[in-house]
């Protein structure tokens, strides 16, 4: 058997200690790859700094890590879309609370990945551009295609045009910029926001319009471009974003649903050490106002949300619509783009720790990823 090794969360706010981790060969719908490039996510570091909060479930030591790509190397006596060698991406659920499994962390050499939540790759694109791709895809087609949230038609390659504008907010976080390019692959017009400097980036991706959420004003701006328009729904990503999409679909013909990415609370000082009790009653004024202005905007304006949570679409067709039907000839074919770009910040499972440092103080249109292969970057 392969030897293993993972960068292990051994307790809250400790820093990943790299050491041997088991292998275990995949059960019969999973396959396993061996890395080549991982992804960091807000949640990895999140779940660093305040796991009960986040995955209750979680017992300690732990393996975290959603985004990878590498090549399979074993798979189950169930699967048949992948063999021994295909280079692969997929969305690693060890996090999830039905799963719960060391072995299905990305922060690792070899990876347990369910069949269904892995798309194969073309020789064309890099591994560390792959491996920007899971989280954001996943996070994106929850709160866009399943029924419970804003349950839009299903990116196809000919998707007829449906008439309709879906809004982003956060239009150039990994969730974002997958949001767009499935709403336009599905058949909607985009209409997104961003930091000026992201303009020309979010434009890229499919947007026909992305306004500066800074602005006081960007609420009634969003407003005058929704005229005229049937609006999808809501898709609000980032602080703040979920009350001033309640306020756009609110004033603009349409669905009036908000599907929310972000979860109001500020876990910075929670990664700096502070208790999470002292935090929590220190922020409570904060959450008490957003969650009194939720529940006023939706009962007063019959405006519908829901929280997503990027890993539901393995229980449902979402994921084998996006994993095997969309996402691998929308790869091969150029019609999708591994988005944001990768930034590479390390190559070895020792460097996840200051990657998960540099994701807290924020990235622009940008995914830090590590490599685990020690050959040169095919980023030139
Ligand atoms: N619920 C879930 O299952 C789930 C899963 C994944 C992520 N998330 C959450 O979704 C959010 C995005 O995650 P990510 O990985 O996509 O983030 P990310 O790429 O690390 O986010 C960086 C981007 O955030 C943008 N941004 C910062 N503040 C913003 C605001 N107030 N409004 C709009 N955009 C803002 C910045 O845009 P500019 O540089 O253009 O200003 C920057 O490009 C986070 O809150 C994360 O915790 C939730």
């Amino acid at each position: 058997m392969p030897k293993n090794e993972a960068a292990w969360l051994v307790n809250r706010n400790n820093p990943l200690e790299v050491r041997e981790s088991p292998y275990s060969p995949p059960s019969e719908n999973e396959i396993v790859i061996k890395n080549h490039a991982v992804a960091v996510n807000p949640v990895d570091w999140i779940i660093q700094a305040a796991p009960g909060m986040v995955c209750p479930w979680m017992k300690f030591p732990y393996v975290l890590g959603s985004d990878c790509s590498g090549e399979v190397v074993e798979v189950g006596t169930g699967v048949t879309r992948f063999k021994v060698g295909d280079r692969v991406v997929g969305h690693a659920l060890g996090v999830d609370k039905k799963r719960n499994r060391v072995t299905e962390g990305a922060f690792q050499h070899y990876t347990h990945l369910l069949e269904h939540m892995s798309s194969p790759i073309p020789a064309t694109l890099p591994f560390e551009y792959a491996a920007v791709l899971p989280l954001g895809v996943s996070t994106a087609a929850c709160g866009m295609f399943q029924k419970d949230h804003l349950a839009l038609q299903y990116p196809t390659r000919d998707a007829l045009p449906t008439g309709e504008t879906l809004l982003v907010w956060g239009g150039s976080t990994s969730v974002g910029s997958n949001a767009i390019q499935l709403a336009v692959a599905a058949g909607y017009e985009v209409v997104a926001t961003a930091s000026p400097a992201n303009f020309a980036y979010v434009h890229s991706l499919g947007a026909t319009h992305v306004l500066d959420y800074h602005s006081p004003h960007v609420v009634q701006n969003l407003i005058k471009v929704f005229s005229g328009k049937s609006c999808a729904g809501a898709l609000a990503i980032g602080a703040t974003s979920a009350g001033s999409c309640m306020d756009v679909v609110h004033a603009v013909e349409g669905k009036k649903f908000v599907s929310m990415a972000t979860f109001p609370v500020d876990f910075t000082r929670m990664a700096e050490g502070a208790s999470i009790p002292v935090e929590m009653v220190r922020q409570s004024p904060k959450l008490l106002s957003f969650v009194a202005s939720l529940l006023l905007k939706s009962r007063l304006r019959g405006i519908r949300t829901k929280a997503i949570y990027g890993t539901t679409l393995v229980d449902n067709e979402v994921s084998t619509i996006v994993y095997r039907d969309f996402l691998p000839n929308a790869l091969a074919d150029g019609r999708y783009v591994a988005a944001p770009r990768p930034e590479i910040v390390g190559n070895s499972l020792e460097c996840l720790e200051a990657a998960l440092k540099r994701q807290r103080k924020g990235v622009s249109a940008r995914k830090l990823v590590v490599t685990l292969e020690s050959r040169k970057s095919d980023l030139g």
